[in-house]
């Protein structure tokens, strides 16, 4: 297991609301229970020991300025349908070393099969994290107020994978997006995600770098859905594998959505196996999909360049769908470093900009 090890950069985190550090709070604090926690919390060092977290409460976290938390053992939630979240984090210039350990959220005791559909699950699960085993919906909701850098975490949902006696046959896991993006200044990298729901969903924001990520078994990695009023812009999604997922690359926008654009996004590097829906979609009918698309939303200067995107989709899988509305994607778009492999032809509708491609 490898060690996990997450620095925030001059970072504000979350609702961190930065108040004033007292002068000297160089002592290390230490954490066995949530009642140890507000004593701990006005030390720089918080090493947490191993303890369940009593069902129905959040270990909240609202570090002094510049602490250094150290896991020490595995944190297991108890169980109860609430709104969570389960864990939260909140500081300036944090480094959160969780040397491997686990965050466990008995997602078996929520999954129905129908995610925000069905009893009422923590969500998310963490504001900001280590490695989660099992969230009961979805993970990660990032907001960062200033620049932030997420590294090396592990989302393991494989389990979700798998029908239980609650879930109809359907695979028990739902709605488990690992990232959720409506924020600015973010990277996240160097990451492994095993869900059932987008790996990385980009609401709205600007500067988003999404490299050397491994994605498995979820909804690939996606901008959107967009809705009313949401820009996205200056997105990179570079080098990284994604398998076995419905789809690998992804922008999906609402049809009734007004006054909303995504714009410069490039795709770099990425490889993908195993596509069972399509390779790349760019639709503009959400919640359909390749139904009839609406127009409020602009996409422009969406490239696959440098280093070649190769996308290998099953022999069932669309290998491209582009479903745009009339005069909604514009301007000239270079897909010279896209190859896309096995399954059906693609269909590119409602806009002809796309240069030095062919299927
Ligand atoms: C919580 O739910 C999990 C998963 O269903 C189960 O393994 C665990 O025993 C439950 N814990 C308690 C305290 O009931
Ligand atoms: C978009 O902006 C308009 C005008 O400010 C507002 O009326 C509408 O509620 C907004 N929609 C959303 C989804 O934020
Ligand atoms: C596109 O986004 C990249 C990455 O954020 C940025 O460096 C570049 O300046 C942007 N280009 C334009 C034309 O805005």
């Amino acid at each position: 297991m490898l060690a996990l090890y997450v620095v925030f950069l001059a970072t504000a985190l979350f609702i961190s609301s930065a108040s004033a550090a007292p002068k000297d709070r160089r002592c290390t604090g230490t954490i066995s229970s949530l009642d140890d926690v507000s004593a701990a919390v006005k030390c720089t060092t918080v090493n947490i020991n191993s303890f369940t977290v009593p069902a129905g409460e959040t270990f909240n976290l609202d570090l002094a300025s510049g602490s250094t938390v150290n896991l020490l053992g595995d944190i297991v939630f108890g169980n109860e349908t609430w709104a969570g979240p389960l864990f939260q984090i909140s500081g300036t210039g944090i480094t959160f070393n969780g040397n491997g350990h686990t965050f466990n959220g008995n997602g078996p005791f929520y999954w129905d099969g129908q995610g925000g559909g069905g009893v009422t699950k923590p969500a998310p699960m963490m504001k900001y994290n280590v490695k989660v085993l099992n969230s009961p919906m979805r993970v990660y909701s990032v907001s960062n107020p200033a620049a932030l850098v997420m590294s090396k975490l592990t989302i393991d949902n494989s389990l979700g994978d798998q029908a239980n006696a609650n879930s109809d046959g359907k695979a028990a896991g739902h709605n488990t997006d690992g990232f959720d993006c409506s924020t600015h200044d973010l990277t996240i990298e160097d990451s492994t995600i095993m869900n059932q729901d987008d790996c990385l969903a980009i609401n709205k924001g600007s500067n988003i770098v999404f490299q050397r990520n491994t994605c498995s078994g979820g909804h690939g990695i996606s901008i959107g859905s967009i809705s009313s009023n949401a820009t996205v812009s200056g997105i990179i999604i570079k080098d990284n594998t994604i398998k076995n997922n419905d789809q690998a690359l992804r922008i999906k926008t609402k049809s009734d959505a007004t006054d909303a654009s995504v714009t410069n996004v490039t795709y770099s590097g990425n490889t993908a196996t195993g596509c069972n829906r399509f390779g790349v979609i760019i639709d503009q009918s959400y919640p359909s999909t390749l139904g009839t698309p609406g127009t409020g939303v602009i996409i422009s200067d969406v490239n696959f360049i440098g280093d070649t995107n190769n996308i290998a989709v099953a022999s069932d899988a669309v290998r491209v769908a582009v479903n745009c509305g009339s005069g909604s994607c514009t301007g000239t778009w270079d897909w010279s470093a896209l190859e896309v492999t096995g399954g059906k032809a693609s269909e590119v509708t409602g806009f002809s900009g796309i240069e030095n491609w062919s299927d």
